[in-house]
């Protein structure tokens, strides 16, 4: 065997092994080495991170995982019964490292942008820091591209990108004024803001504007952490409130009996992400971590494509596998 024989072996092997993560993993395979070699959640102890869409799912998730390691946590949705219950469940797992002071509770309602400012100053009378925003907060859609009507397309764009943004702006300007130009931004994206899939145009199209317009601050602001954090089918109850193609109609479904990353795992690993600083990663079961991968290569999306019917693609995204 010549040396270059072997090299070309050993790149073989390479990719092939690539592969097969792709295929076992329920997430992207830097994120899976971070969660395996990376920086442990406990760097993380006493630091201030707020939540945004924490009364359930996957935001909830997130806030129990990085309350067990410490960390101290603003809770921010609507319901506030809700937020009371994920409170008890974050004290009870940080077991002693946190006192009922260090998990703040902060209704609030995205969509009342006057109020985003006086929401970081309450944060800041608490805790006189803040250390990470986490924009989780959001509302998917089911609806046929043809009937959705403009109304939705602003609602949605209102609720997932501008009220993100906004509150986002005015953290980031805390972190450069206040902060020496450091702090952390990160998002709950979805994989639907790199990949299309079927009825759920403006959804897609709204995430890919949430990671086109973090992406954008990353590079004016070298200091600054972000992470887009990108989920796959979740098994959470965002069914329920998701959009339709219909002004003020929700969709009221459920995710019951379908292939899905469960809530707990999804919100562990954005903690890693998190602790570990990654820009961009994901999560979700085969196939989706899969074609993630292909998603963010467009000579493998050309080749997928040709495989991929509406049907099946829809199949794979609802976990009806
Ligand atoms: N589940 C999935 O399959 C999946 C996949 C990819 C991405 N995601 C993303 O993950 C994020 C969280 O969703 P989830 O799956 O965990 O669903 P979820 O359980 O429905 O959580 C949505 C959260 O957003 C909050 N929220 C909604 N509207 C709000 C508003 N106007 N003001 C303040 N908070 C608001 C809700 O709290 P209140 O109702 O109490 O206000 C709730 O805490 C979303 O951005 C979603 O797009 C989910
Ligand atoms: C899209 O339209 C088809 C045909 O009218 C209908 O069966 C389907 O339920 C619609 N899907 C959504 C998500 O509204």
């Amino acid at each position: 065997m010549t040396f270059l024989e072997f090299l070309l072996i050993l790149l073989v092997l390479y990719y092939v092994g690539y592969i097969v993560l792709w295929i076992l993993l329920d997430c992207n395979v830097s994120l899976w080495y971070k969660s395996r070699f990376g920086v442990s959640l406990s760097t993380m102890r006493g630091q201030v991170v707020w939540i945004t869409g924490a009364s359930s799912g996957i935001g909830r998730a997130l806030a129990v995982s990085l309350a067990r390691h410490g960390v101290r946590l603003v809770l921010s949705a609507r319901r506030v019964k809700q937020l009371e219950d994920v409170q008890a469940e974050c004290l009870e797992a940080a077991r002693g490292l946190l006192a009922q002071n260090d998990v703040l509770i902060l209704p609030m309602d995205m969509l009342q942008l006057e109020n985003h400012q006086s929401h970081l100053y309450t944060v800041l009378n608490h805790f006189d820091r803040l250390d990470v925003l986490v924009n989780n907060a959001g509302r998917s859609q089911r609806a046929n591209w043809t009937e959705i009507e403009i109304q939705v397309d602003r609602d949605l764009f209102e609720l997932d990108v501008f009220s993100v943004i906004h509150l986002s702006r005015i953290v980031v300007r805390y972190f450069l004024e206040q902060n020496g130009g450091r702090g952390h931004i990160a998002a709950t994206s979805s994989i639907a803001g790199f990949s299309p899939v079927p009825f759920s145009a403006t959804y897609c199209a709204a995430k890919h504007a949430l990671n086109a317009y973090l992406s954008a601050l990353k590079v004016e602001q070298r200091k600054l952490d972000v992470t887009i954090f990108a989920p796959g089918p979740i098994a959470t109850d965002f069914l329920l409130e998701a959009f339709t193609g219909t002004d003020g109609r929700k969709l009221g479904g459920s995710t019951a009996n379908q292939k899905r990353l469960t809530a707990k795992r999804c919100g562990w690993l954005f903690a890693v992400a998190l602790a570990n600083k990654m820009d961009v990663t994901w999560c979700g079961l085969f196939p989706v971590n899969a074609l993630a991968y292909c998603a963010r290569n467009p000579t493998l999306t050309k080749i997928i494509g040709h495989f991929m019917t509406e049907k099946r693609l829809n199949n794979i995204r609802e976990g009806k596998l």
